[in-house]
């Protein structure tokens, strides 16, 4: 075959290359990847399909595929993942936000949606800010809380935050879980809240080695790891959560698909909670747990 020379030959060598290496999205990589290296979305590759790339670009180009080859999450390549119709900055230190993790905000948001006046609510682990961003962004009246133990992710988290304008609406704070903003709601400078949302580490360290080569060897274990069963961190945010929510205040947690019996039982355990429902995801597992505080 001779040599490619426009953007739709070097697609389709690309696409190919990527599915010998075992992407099972390789087209949408390999478009993906090149609308990267051209600063162009995917309509706008098809619109120039037969326009001739330069030698730099094609290099570009070359060095990502084996990035991608490698294992390399296209989020990581490209620096910018899509998360409730908003772009967000993500990079290794901060875990790719997940389309799962929208069913939580989506719930949430419907939850509060229904109250009025201003709302106080925690993101817990925010990571790149992702879920803090999507419910400020919905809810108006919210202030949001957004705690992270790692100060890397807390630093894209900013930059999120800052780039979709709610620096005076989305406090970053560092600290183990609610430690951040417990004293501030003991001693009423805040709160109660309202909300207390998570989509904390949930993986068993047993199932480490079986996960994915691009999550296991690129994303952060920290965002990750949630020790021997996955319930470490639930184990210790439900009865932290407890005190500092309004009576009627919301939990919502995202969970691993075969946590629901295990949440079950933490907050049946800690008795201060109602109204437990489970939501399930697109591959019909459960995957968000709502609770709210009892009176
Ligand atoms: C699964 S990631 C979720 C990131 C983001 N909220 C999302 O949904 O895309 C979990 C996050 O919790 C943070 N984390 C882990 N242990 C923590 C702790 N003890 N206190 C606060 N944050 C923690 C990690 O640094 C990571 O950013």
């Amino acid at each position: 075959m001779s040599a490619p020379r426009v953007l739709m030959e070097f697609l389709r060598l690309a696409a190919d290359y990527l599915s010998r290496c075992g992407s099972p999205s390789a087209r949408l990589d390999a478009e993906l990847l090149l609308g990267h290296v051209l600063g162009m979305d995917r309509v706008s590759l098809y619109v120039n399909h037969d326009r001739p790339l330069e030698p730099a670009e094609v290099d570009a180009y070359r060095r990502v595929l084996r990035e991608r080859c490698r294992g390399a999450p296209i989020a990581y390549i490209t620096g910018k993942k899509e998360f409730m119709r908003v772009t967000l900055k993500v990079t290794p230190a901060v875990l790719i936000p997940r389309p799962e993790t929208e069913l939580l905000v989506e719930a949430t948001i419907q939850r509060l949606r229904a109250a009025s006046g201003p709302l106080l609510v925690t993101d817990v682990g925010t990571g790149s800010g992702a879920i803090a961003i999507g419910l400020a962004l919905a809810l108006p009246e919210a202030r949001v809380l957004a705690t992270d133990i790692s100060p890397a992710a807390l630093a894209v988290a900013r930059e999120n935050v800052t780039a979709h304008g709610l620096d005076g609406r989305v406090e970053l704070l560092e600290g183990d879980l609610l430690a951040p903003v417990a004293d501030a709601v003991r001693t009423g400078r805040i709160g109660p809240l309202d909300a207390v949302v998570s989509n904390p580490p949930y993986i068993p360290a047993r199932d480490w080695e079986s996960l994915p080569r691009s999550v296991r060897d690129y994303e952060p274990r920290l965002a990750l790891d949630g020790g021997p069963d996955g319930l470490d961190v639930y184990r210790r945010l439900i009865p932290q959560a407890a005190p500092l929510l309004r009576p009627g205040g919301l939990l919502a947690l995202e969970i691993g698909h075969d946590q629901e019996a295990g949440l079950r039982e933490l907050l049946a355990q800690d008795g201060r909670w109602d109204n437990v429902q489970v939501q399930k995801d697109y591959a019909g597992h459960p995957r968000v747990v709502l609770a709210t505080r009892k009176a």
